[in-house]
């Protein structure tokens, strides 16, 4: 017969011997309450913390050990002398010598009151402490690679080299935290809805979305290879074939593309899908859906319907399609001061700008021209030329030849950079931009409107950031809609679809789309959040011989197009219904809900930027053997 078990006797180490009082006391010791509940209420009670060693101070008998689990800390005392007399005062005393930072512990003890002096307003339960009377340490922390603090200063590989310790941080528990409530309050709107939630397969053949597949080998087929989904695009379309009029999937999806701070090669969509709706039912439907996320999340209200923009409109006002509407400062036209100025540079630029249009009208085609636009920067006339110089090489970047300027003095004067061109009428540039004195103005021109346009929208972007103009706890959303449908590759000298080939042309469209590919505007729409692209989407194709037409124009061999979607635009000979849907980004939404900039914070094991995983050495090769079985030969393992 084994001794019995010394119920006052807590090991601390989990020795071969004493394995079974340890054992005993686990279940023993099991918590009864977490490290963020207790309150000035509960003084009195008796309870048991179970958590880990976040911080432990000795104060020559007493020891302060804040214990910490997802919940939150909470102070724990123990006082050896004045456990003295219940016996316990060594065993305890040996076990807080021995606790270390991120011990896993179990504490017993009494809650009391904290004394005024010692209320801690900062911390939850800052208004008590937990006298301990018995500590079992659980399982001993060799010391961490890096603290586990609030908010992490380790470096990135070193933080996903020990993601698990990383994930510890309150910050990081609040993130993942966030991300499973907006999961399910999306599931809650979604089925209460009657949107059924259907998983598609993962290994399929290659979706049409732009990047590169990742491609996992078959053993039974050697040399075949199924595909991840770049997203549920055709499965989701082909549910509304099959009568699933309503169908929403929290949906994992793979591409093999550059990483950055708003992409992973394995990212999450909330993928969408309805029957029977247009446009403005899908903008409806997403924006309900934010509204119920954001309120059962964060308690923010947001407006009923969100701004709509058209493609035009936020190229030609922000320069991007994805604007930040966190801030206002729109960039003007300010082709209509060029004439009167004696600037030569700007008058080329509109001098393309009709040459442009004059070739493109004898064409019959659409075409943009050149482009002189303006940026007021308010109160920022005293910006230095080196940092004038540094958002000039910014402006650059996105192709920009310079970036002009001048500043807007007293009297209805311009003074500095290009200003000696425009005495003559500075006084109608300054009321037609709404400048005033002390403003600083920035202008690009090129002959290509779009450069003008996009290379002074970065300068703006910029100048949100560095002059802190977006209010992080603003969510500005705007809808996109209106884009062109086909754009032009110039290094392959061939029209490729905007957003997707099965993206439907705006009816008023159909008659010219061969004829003017540039023209033609699709039912496609983009969600903007912050400054970030948030979802995409669009009103299908559902007639096939609609559908031959768009490859046809994007140089689809009609072979190729039926090899590769034959199984498509087959369902859709059997009575495919008008559909559409939308796909906003998981990631993306919860970092800028948790005023993020990396969707790495977010996500729980993410990849580095090198599409790596620190922790798991992941990819990593693979045995001989697997590679025979696949009949897979690698030729080059370098880089
Ligand atoms: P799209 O390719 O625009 O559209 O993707 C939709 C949304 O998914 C998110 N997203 C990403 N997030 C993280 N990492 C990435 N690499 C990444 N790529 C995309 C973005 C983006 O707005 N099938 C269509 C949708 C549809 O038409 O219904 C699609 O996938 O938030």
């Amino acid at each position: 017969m084994s001794a019995p078990v010394n119920s006052n006797r807590i090991p601390r180490i989990i020795g071969k011997n004493e394995k079974k009082e340890y054992y005993f006391f686990m279940k023993l010791m099991k918590r009864t309450v977490d490290c963020g509940s207790l309150r000035k209420e509960d003084a009195g009670r008796a309870v048991i913390l179970n958590g880990w060693v976040h911080r432990k101070r000795d104060h020559g008998g007493i020891f302060f050990i804040n214990l910490r689990d997802r919940y939150g800390v909470t102070q724990v005392v123990v006082d050896t002398e004045a456990e003295a007399d219940r016996g316990r005062a060594a065993e305890l005393a040996a076990a807080c010598a021995e606790l270390r930072n991120e011990f896993c512990i179990a504490v017993e003890g009494t809650v009391r009151p904290r004394p005024p002096d010692m209320v801690n307003p900062s911390m939850a339960t800052g208004g008590i402490e937990v006298l301990a009377s018995r500590i079992l340490v659980l399982n001993r922390s060799e010391t961490p690679p890096f603290q586990i603090d609030e908010e992490s200063n380790a470096n990135e590989d070193l933080r996903l080299k020990y993601r698990y310790l990383d994930l510890r941080s309150a910050v990081m528990q609040n993130h993942i935290r966030l991300r499973s409530e907006v999961t399910f309050a999306v599931r809650e709107w979604m089925t209460g809805r009657g949107f059924l939630e259907i998983e598609t397969p993962t290994f399929i053949k290659s979706t049409p979305e732009g990047a590169r597949d990742y491609l996992v080998p078959s053993r039974l087929y050697p040399g075949k290879f199924y595909a991840l989904p770049q997203s549920p695009q055709l499965y989701k379309q082909l549910l509304m074939v099959a009568g699933f009029d309503k169908y929403f999937q929290i949906a994992r999806c793979y591409r093999d593309e550059d990483a950055r701070g708003d992409r992973q090669p394995e990212f999450t969509q909330i993928d969408i899908e309805m029957s029977f709706v247009d446009r403005d039912d899908v903008l409806s439907m997403t924006e309900g859906l934010f509204g119920h996320v954001f309120k059962k999340t964060l308690g923010v209200d947001l407006p009923a319907q969100f701004t709509r923009l058209t493609y035009e409109e936020t190229m030609e006002r922000y320069g991007t399609d994805k604007p930040d509407l966190r801030f206002d400062m729109p960039l003007r036209d300010f082709a209509p001061f060029v004439e009167a100025g004696g600037f030569q540079a700007f008058k080329d630029a509109l001098a393309a700008d009709g040459e442009a249009k004059r070739q493109a009208a004898a064409k019959g085609l659409s075409a943009a021209g050149g482009g002189v636009k303006a940026l007021v920067v308010k109160g920022r006339a005293d910006y230095s030329r080196r940092q004038i110089e540094e958002l000039e090489a910014h402006a650059k970047i996105y192709k920009a030849r310079g970036l002009a300027w001048m500043k807007a003095a007293s009297g209805g004067n311009v003074e500095g950079g290009v200003a000696k061109f425009f005495t003559n009428n500075a006084a109608q540039i300054l009321s037609g931009l709404g400048a005033e004195a002390g403003d600083l103005i920035l202008i690009t021109a090129d002959p290509k409107r779009s450069v003008a346009n996009t290379a002074l929208g970065a300068v703006r972007s910029k100048l949100g950031k560095d002059l802190k103009l977006c209010d992080p706890a603003r969510f500005e959303f705007a809808w996109i809609v209106d884009f062109p449908m086909f754009e032009f590759n110039g290094d392959e000298n061939r029209w490729e679809a905007a957003h997707h080939m099965f993206t439907q042309p705006q009816e008023q469209y159909h008659a010219m789309l061969e004829k003017d590919p540039g023209a033609v505007k699709g039912d496609l729409y983009d969600l903007v959040l912050n400054g970030y692209e948030l979802a995409s989407g669009s009103i299908r194709i559902h007639d096939s011989e609609l559908q031959k037409r768009i490859f046809n124009i994007v140089g689809f061999d009609p072979d190729e197009a039926e090899r590769r979607f034959g199984f498509l635009t087959g369902a859709f000979k059997y009575g495919a219904p008008p559909h559409g849907g939308i796909a906003p980004g998981l990631d993306r939404l919860v970092m800028l809900m948790a005023g993020q900039t990396s969707i790495k914070e977010v996500i729980a094991f993410p990849k580095n930027s090198f599409a790596v995983s620190p922790m798991d050495d992941s990819p990593g090769g693979v045995e001989q053997k697997q590679l025979d079985e696949l009949r897979i030969k690698i030729l080059n393992q370098a880089g």
